[in-house]
């Protein structure tokens, strides 16, 4: 019976990721709050398209989260806010321990309160820094190079005292490049400021940039262009509800990678726009960046094997030409 699930808290469910999973859940037959600060979020596809309840508020608002728990009655969290820009990170790195820690722990303190006691997590790659060897498995060592990785990986050494200490049992997923849009072309990704290449590429391809920027064509990868593992948004979606499944039926803490499993290169993914949008896409060469290793790409068998998670949109022409849809309603 869909009416007997219960109630998800999601933070972050007006952002990208947490809005794909919000309809997920909504169709999966979850009542589902959000709880988003609306730094980032989008006020408008929450009422338009996702149709739930909207708490506007932070997650280091404590008051405000036990109020929640108190009138709510929910059986899990699912935790998508944070702040996400890997430069931004460095030039200001207390905003990023601020938001992306201490909120957290504000959180997760709430939540043991209320006996609230099942949370999965947004974690990332980026928490593994520069790859001792590829495709990386959730075995890695973590060693990142950034504050951002570093804020996710605490939250992750939290995550784990919590669940010794009180049992607080959670899903952390290590995403790597979440890409793509409902295949509806409803909900897509629409950050402000934009740093991720694909919708950057579709940018160019709508004439609302100039060009795209490679950077670094000499790396050692077959067209000498970084090679990263783009994974389709719904199908994060998938793996969130499967993984509050998991919990929900009393599993154990788990830590699982999501990718797609192969990799492409930057100018596959240009190409790929091109042929979806049959725009011809100005680029620009520059040298490397520092930090940003040739090959990223993850290995996702343990989400295969123990959630039964399957990507239906694994193709780079699928990714693109969903985010395509998206983009083109979006700035019309
Ligand atoms: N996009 C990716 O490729 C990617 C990769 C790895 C991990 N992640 C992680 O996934 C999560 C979601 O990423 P996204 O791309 O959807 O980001 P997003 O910025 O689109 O969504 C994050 C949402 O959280 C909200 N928010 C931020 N701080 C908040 C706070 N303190 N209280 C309440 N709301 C707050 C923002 O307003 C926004 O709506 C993040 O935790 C990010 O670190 C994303």
């Amino acid at each position: 019976m869909l009416s007997g699930k219960p109630t998800i808290l999601v933070t972050g469910g007006a952002g990208y990721i947490g809005s794909h999973t919000v309809l997920a859940l909504k169709q999966a037959g979850y009542k589902v709050i959000i709880l988003d600060n609306l730094v980032y979020g989008h006020r408008d596809l929450v009422e338009k398209v996702l149709q739930v309840e909207l708490i506007v508020g932070d997650t280091s608002d404590r008051p405000l989260l036990d109020r929640l728990f108190k009138t709510h009655d929910i059986a899990a969290v699912m935790h998508f806010s944070a702040y996400a820009y890997v430069g931004e990170s460095v030039t200001d790195p207390a905003k990023y321990y601020r938001n992306n820690v201490l909120g957290t722990l504000t959180l997760l303190e709430a939540m043991l309160t209320a006996s609230v006691n099942k949370f999965v997590f947004s974690s990332t790659c980026a928490t593994y820094g520069v790859p001792e060897f590829v495709p990386i498995p959730e075995t890695h060592p973590q060693n990142p190079i950034n504050p951002y990785g570093a804020t996710k990986l605490m939250v992750e050494r939290i995550l784990t005292d919590f669940d010794e200490a009180y049992g607080l049992k959670s899903v952390r997923f290590r995403y790597f490049n979440a890409a793509g849009a409902n295949p509806d072309g409803l909900l897509g990704e629409d950050h402000n400021p934009e740093t991720h290449l694909i919708p950057l590429v579709l940018m160019t391809a709508l004439g609302k940039r100039e060009s795209i920027s490679i950077f670094g064509t000499d790396y050692p990868t077959p067209d000498g262009t970084c090679i990263r593992d783009y994974i389709h948004v719904n199908d994060l979606a998938d793996a969130h509800i499967l993984g509050l499944e998991y919990l929900l039926k009393s599993g154990d803490s788990e830590v699982f990678n999501l990718g797609n499993g192969s990799g492409f290169s930057v100018r596959e993914v240009i190409a790929a726009a091109e042929a979806v949008t049959g725009a011809s896409i100005k680029v620009e060469e520059r040298d490397r960046r520092p930090g940003d290793p040739p090959i990223l790409i993850g290995t996702s068998e343990q989400a295969r094997t123990i959630l039964g998670w399957q990507p239906q949109y694994p193709s780079i022409k699928d990714i693109v030409a969903h985010a395509w849809q998206w983009h083109q309603q979006r700035h019309k």
